[in-house]
């Protein structure tokens, strides 16, 4: 297990939060909801009736196993971008692995106690898989998971399929460009034969939509407030939760959901860690998260763009969610 959680990052959140405070559009990356307690909730959201997407995703998976497995010789490497439980990786690896095949698995996570957690089941349901868990964001993940791929199991020179996982419409929290850029940094790793597949939330009826992102179990509503929570943790922070409202909307216009924690009253926060104290006004907001949906045709521009090609769009019978299958072009 690879771990490097040190002051640069201590001090990237840090700065990051100083900049969101004290800017006039209060937007701060969504991967800071990400800590252990928040990896926690977002499992807890992916339970909820409302929250279609771990579910229907899952069953996508387990549908087309076969298809996928079948893609790959008897050996492959799988490195996952964000593989939190890898509950739903592990649908594909029990395919794999009753098909017999040498499978090495490289779990990239921004969180290490989910990777450390994850990495022991694992190895306890499938004993013959080498799994090499890497603790990083997406773009420094890939360089060193494409690293650890070509150094390890390589000795013999068995060929080998490389399959690139990002599940979950993990992908919908980029703007286009960024997620472009991450598609491109992916495809400069792959071979010809190597595969990309993402789970992208599809475009529909906005109740349903914001009915996911506001569950009755108010389990997003914990999973945003717990930024707040985070920061007074970790930076020392007087954030008072009871004084934030979640907030989650889709915008038809941007083909989004955003989430965001707006403030009760005007009051005034004070981080330790940065010895600053940030006003902020009654009805304003601190933007946590953006979550894109999709529609088919831009799935199939966004993999052009980057160089791939659309396989397959795996799809639900409600067209809810797509398991897209990208192939270099
Ligand atoms: C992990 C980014 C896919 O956007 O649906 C769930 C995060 N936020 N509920 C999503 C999330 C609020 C989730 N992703």
């Amino acid at each position: 297990m690879t771990l490097q959680q040190n002051n640069t990052e201590f001090e990237e959140f840090a700065n990051d939060v100083a900049r969101c405070l004290s800017s006039k559009n209060k937007y701060i990356s969504p991967k800071y909801l990400y800590d252990k307690v928040g990896s926690q909730l977002f499992e807890q959201i992916c339970l909820q009736p409302e929250y279609y997407l771990t579910r229907t995703e899952a069953s996508l998976l387990n549908k087309h196993a076969p298809f996928i497995s079948k893609l790959a010789g008897s050996n492959i490497k799988i490195i996952e971008l964000g593989s939190g439980s890898s509950s739903k990786t592990a649908i594909l690896l029990s395919y794999l692995s009753s098909q017999k095949k040498r499978i090495y698995y490289f779990p990239i996570d921004i969180s290490s106690s989910i990777l450390i957690e994850s990495k022991r089941k694992l190895k306890s349901q499938f004993p013959n898989a080498s799994i090499i868990g890497i603790r990083s964001d997406y773009e420094t993940g890939i360089d060193r998971a494409a690293a650890e791929c070509m150094a390890i199991g390589n000795n013999k020179n068995i060929p080998y399929t490389k399959l690139v996982l990002f599940l979950g419409s993990s992908i919908g929290n980029f703007e286009l460009i960024e997620a472009q850029s991450l598609l491109r940094s992916v495809r400069e790793k792959l071979h010809t034969n190597d595969f990309l597949l993402i789970g992208f939330d599809l475009q529909k009826d906005k109740s349903v939509l914001n009915a996911a992102y506001n569950d009755k179990a108010a389990m997003t509503a914990k999973f945003n407030l717990n930024l707040l929570a985070r920061i007074n943790r970790e930076l020392g922070g007087n954030f008072e939760l009871g004084k934030f409202n979640h907030c989650a909307f889709y915008s038809h216009e941007r083909h989004r959901i955003e989430m965001h924690l707006v403030s009760k009253t005007d009051q005034q926060l004070y981080i330790g860690a940065l010895g600053k104290t940030f006003a902020i006004r009654k009805g304003e907001s601190i933007h946590t998260e953006n979550s894109y949906k999709y529609s088919l045709s831009q799935i199939a521009a966004l993999a052009e763009d980057c160089g791939f090609t659309v396989e397959k769009n795996f799809t639900d019978e409600k067209r809810w969610f797509d398991l897209a299958l990208f192939s270099p072009s």
